[in-house]
């Protein structure tokens, strides 16, 4: 176990902010958790788990106990000659679990490739691309409760699994400490190609002669083409979720614009790309000293160079005043605001 005092967090968050957490503990492995645990204080020093720190927002320092938990290892529990479910520590980064799927021809994540992040924080929103969510692969997790010590398993129905949400969003945030991961992928060949930009990008290719290695390869290409690297320019993803709206406000937006795309998600309920959204306020590429919204994909905000976190609110607090203002429509965040 690692303990730290006054850390700096700056490294620990993709959008590079430079926030300290009054604790900060590493856990290494399941032993060191369980140590944590039975200290009388942890839980009062208000945790919070953190991962590759791709998904937060620091607003200011953090007055607590950051839980960190970087374990790794990843194994096959179980096969048969259609699938394989596949073990992985939370401490895995998500894209060396790709990896390990697509050069072993395990078919089901491929169009998750390069998300960033750590495998552990995978289920919080149950991340998504091109098609694939992860609640499409998911078997179980397991970890324990920080208050309780308690070691549970969560089933899919126990997870809640909806679009960028899960019950550890919810109640169980910074509640529930996720040790391992197991998805369930099949050993036949099937992909999904559902997404129309994965389809534009692969082109003419005949679908029955597609490898795993071009569709992992192709999803890549595209997020290389439109998203930031956070190694370069600070940023955390979609900054904003897609929300969804009715027909009658639908039908009012395509009067004037009868260029938006949108898809049904329910019988009165369609999204919409926020990117589209924020594009058409004006905010598309628009910088305000060190901040920015990024010029090949408004729905990320970026870091120039130091900004701050409360001025990285601010700016998407402009953002989401200027969709209402334009649209009637309330983007909520993805990105988590500490
Ligand atoms: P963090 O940001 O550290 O944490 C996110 C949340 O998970 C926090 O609430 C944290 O408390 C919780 N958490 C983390 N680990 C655990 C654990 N072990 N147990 C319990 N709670 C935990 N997301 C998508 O869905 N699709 C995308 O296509 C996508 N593209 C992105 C592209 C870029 C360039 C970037 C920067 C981000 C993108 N994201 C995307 C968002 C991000 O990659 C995911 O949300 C990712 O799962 C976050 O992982 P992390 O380890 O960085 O989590
Ligand atoms: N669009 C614009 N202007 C923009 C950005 C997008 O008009 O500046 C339009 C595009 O032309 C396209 C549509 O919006 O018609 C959708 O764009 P894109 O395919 O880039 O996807 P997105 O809806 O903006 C979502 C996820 C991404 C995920 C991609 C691919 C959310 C909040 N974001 O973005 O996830 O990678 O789809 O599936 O759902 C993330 O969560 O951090 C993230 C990057």
């Amino acid at each position: 176990m690692i303990i730290q005092e006054d850390f700096s967090l700056k490294q620990l968050n993709t959008l590079g902010v430079d926030a300290k957490a009054k604790h900060f503990i590493e856990l290494e492995d399941e032993n060191d958790l369980l140590e944590y645990l039975d200290s009388k204080e942890a839980p009062k020093r208000n945790p919070m788990i953190l991962g590759g720190g791709s998904n937060v927002l620091f607003t200011k320092n953090y007055d607590g106990t950051i839980l960190r938990y970087p374990a790794k290892g990843i194994k096959i529990i179980e096969e048969n000659s259609s699938y394989v479910f596949v073990e992985s520590s939370a401490g895995e980064l998500w894209d060396d679990l790709v990896t390990f799927c697509i050069e072993k021809n395990f078919y089901g994540i491929e169009n998750l490739s390069l998300i960033p992040g750590e495998v552990g924080a995978a289920p919080i929103q149950n991340i998504g691309a091109y098609g694939v969510e992860l609640k499409d692969v998911f078997d179980n997790l397991e970890g324990y409760f920080l208050d309780t010590k308690e070691k549970r398993k969560f089933s899919k129905t126990d997870c809640r699994f909806g679009y960028r949400d899960s019950i550890f969003k919810k109640e169980l945030k910074n509640k529930f400490l996720i040790t391992k991961v197991v998805l369930r992928l099949s050993k036949e060949k099937k992909f999904n190609l559902s997404y129309k930009a994965l389809q534009e990008q692969l082109g003419d290719i005949n679908p029955d002669k597609l490898t795993i290695y071009e569709v992992a390869a192709t999803v890549r290409e595209i997020r290389e083409s439109k998203l930031p690297d956070p190694k370069k320019i600070g940023n955390a993803g979609s900054f904003f979720k897609n929300p969804e709206i009715g027909s009658t406000q639908l039908a009012q937006i395509q009067k004037k614009y009868p260029d938006i795309t949108f898809y049904k998600t329910g019988d009165d309920s369609f999204k919409i790309p926020a990117g589209w959204l924020i594009e058409k306020c004006g905010y598309k590429g628009k910088r305000i000293g060190n901040i920015g919204c990024y010029e090949k994909q408004a729905l990320v905000i970026v870091n120039y160079g130091n900004a701050g976190g409360e001025e990285i609110r601010a700016f998407a607090e402009k953002i989401r005043n200027a969709v209402n203002y334009g649209f009637n429509i309330k983007l909520d965040y993805e990105v988590s605001i500490i």
